[in-house]
């Protein structure tokens, strides 16, 4: 059996992405179950004008997760504790040597067991720079750095590297040559570092006319508008236009390989990368949705809101008709089910007991259907005080001149229905906004009184369409995983993984997703973590329902 204490006693390691939703609970777990371990390096980037040490101090070991952890630790070991058992390094995995200078590295070298590499850019549809930066650079600056330290390489990516698939994913898939629309292994027709090379030309093209049109001059040479674009980055405020250019080209090249959006194909790529480098030895984990924590660092907490939080806000915001299969898994873990696995993984890499792969599913072993969960939500919004309020805002009249059902009970909508559906929601919702102007023009030209309180209506519809249609275009980001394609997710390594290790490490780092009630999570965690973590107000706001 690996004795993980054992293994991390003896090695150092390396982290990125510790500011992040799972970073955090990764390192918390840590520190919570193995503060034995021999010495923990962090990369931050400065950020917001706060320097990489403090944006650590406080955002990650002051955030809600780590407070009460950092507490308990500082209590049984001292004060210096963490300071001497943490070195804070100021970077960026965007950066050639992820920004460390040459002595940083140097001091790194040999030092080092195993890098985690958590960083990464979670936006489905971000313009393809950014995307590449974290995802793809960012990887290849990582194999490097660890390459170049002597260390082992754990690389968070995501199970929905799959693409456009329906049915179960198997862990056997070879990674290298992967693209969705493959067909079998002698179809060679992705290339990873010849795509790479591909679109960083096409982003420095995008680039270059972009600062040509701005600053007025045609003969702007190659270097020029790089060093101009270096300055004008995306944090400098990116033009709108060469955003959008950006976006475009990352979902183009997402599309035509089968990847459902601009994170997944750039997550495929950085796992390539990994998997093309000589002499490394890696693991890289694929975690499916990650959602709120199940008991560590306590149930419900969860941060960011980024994939399955919206559906759950809509849900809960009373949303009837729902674009999605009712026999579909979804794939769902809980986060520090996630980092439990991860620092298994790290432990057996370092054993040299590991697989090169391992998905983090739950559905493979303890499935939770759209269907059964979106009316579980749709019970939840019902009992909701806001939702209440909601029923206050929007007047009678106008849910009824939408067109919005008025019973409780929810509608499962197939493809075929959804622009029909939507179309003619937003046509009603014209007519009706015809209908109040017409009256209020009678009761002006009458003098009767009214017009007042119609205008509000009038308000309320306009918000409504405009509601209708940012939620269209949030849900229409869900809908590959929600009512195109059904993933389930073979999660055998990992489970083969905690077979491997220790009785006592099996208590400290479980992984049981056989044994969620999902009922339970949902309600008593997932929702009640994302009214009390992710922006509440979002939550009591969102009062106007279709
Ligand atoms: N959330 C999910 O459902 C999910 C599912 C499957 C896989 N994953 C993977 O899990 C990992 C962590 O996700 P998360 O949910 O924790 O995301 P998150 O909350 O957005 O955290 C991402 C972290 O990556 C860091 N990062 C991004 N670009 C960086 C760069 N260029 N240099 C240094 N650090 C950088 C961020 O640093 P800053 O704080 O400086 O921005 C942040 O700490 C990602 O690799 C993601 O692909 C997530």
């Amino acid at each position: 059996m690996t004795d993980i204490a054992e293994v991390f006693h003896q090695n150092e390691l390396f982290l990125t992405g510790a500011n992040g939703f799972l970073g955090k609970v990764l390192l918390g777990t840590l520190l919570d179950r193995y503060p034995g371990f021999a010495h923990l390096h962090i990369l931050v980037r400065p950020r917001r004008g706060l320097l990489a040490c403090d944006r650590f101090f406080s955002e990650v070991l002051g955030s809600p997760p780590l407070v009460p952890i950092v507490e308990k630790i500082t209590a049984q070991r001292g004060k210096d504790f963490l300071r001497e058992k943490i070195t804070v390094w100021s970077g960026d995995v965007g950066e050639p040597n992820l920004g460390l200078d040459a002595s940083a590295a140097e001091r790194l070298r040999g030092r080092v067991g195993a890098v985690i590499n958590s960083a990464g850019l979670v936006e489905f549809f971000p313009p393809v720079d950014a995307s590449f930066r974290s995802n793809v650079d960012g990887v290849e600056h990582v194999v490097a750095f660890a390459k170049g330290a002597g260390a082992k390489l754990v690389h968070v990516s995501t199970c929905y590297v799959c693409g456009t698939r329906d049915g179960l994913v198997e862990e056997t898939e070879p990674i290298l040559g992967f693209y969705p629309r493959r067909k079998g292994l002698e179809d060679t027709s992705f290339n990873h570092a010849e795509e790479i090379r591909y679109v960083r030309a096409l982003i420095r093209q995008i680039h270059d006319s972009s600062l040509r049109l701005r600053s007025g001059s045609p003969t702007l040479t190659g270097a020029e508008a790089r060093t101009g674009v270096a300055a004008s980055g995306a944090e400098n405020g990116t033009s709108r236009e060469l955003a959008e250019r950006l976006v475009t080209l990352g979902k183009h090249r997402a599309a035509s390989w089968g990847w459902v959006n601009t994170y997944t194909y750039t997550k495929s790529l950085g796992e390539q990368i990994i998997a093309a480098a000589e002499s490394l030895d890696y693991a890289i984990v694929r975690p499916a949705i990650v959602e709120s924590a199940l008991r560590f660092p306590f149930p419900g907490w969860i941060e960011g809101g980024r994939t399955a939080t919206p559906l759950v806000l809509m849900a809960l915001d009373g949303m009837k008709e729902w674009p999605v299969r009712e026999d579909t898994p979804l794939e769902v873990v809980p986060v520090d089910l996630v980092a439990s696995a991860i620092l298994m993984v790290t432990a057996l890499l370092l054993d040299s007991r590991s697989e090169r792969l391992y998905q983090l599913g739950s559905a493979d072993v303890n499935p939770i259907h759209l269907g059964p969960l979106v009316s579980l939500l749709s019970e939840q919004s019902r009992k909701r005080e806001y939702n209440n309020h909601a029923r206050t805002a929007v007047p009678y009249v106008v849910r009824k001149l939408t067109g919005a059902p008025s019973d409780s009970r929810v509608r499962f909508v197939t493809a075929e229905e959804l622009r029909p559906r939507r179309e003619r929601l937003q046509k009603r919702i014209g007519r009706a906004e015809d209908i109040l102007a017409a009256t209020r023009r009678m009761l002006a030209v009458a003098r009767l009184p009214g017009t007042s309180s119609l205008a509000g209506w009038s308000t309320t519809l306009r918000t409504l369409g405009l509601q209708a249609s940012f939620r269209d275009q949030t849900l229409d980001q869900y809908l590959p995983f929600v009512l195109h394609y059904r993933y389930i997710f073979e999660s055998e390594n990992i489970r083969a993984a905690f077979a491997l290790i220790s009785e006592n490490d099996r208590k400290l780092v479980p992984w049981d997703p056989e044994r969620i009630e999902w009922k339970d999570y949902w309600v008593n965690h997932q929702v009640r973590g994302i009214q009390k973590w992710i922006q509440p107000e979002t939550a009591r706001n969102w009062t106007v329902r279709v």
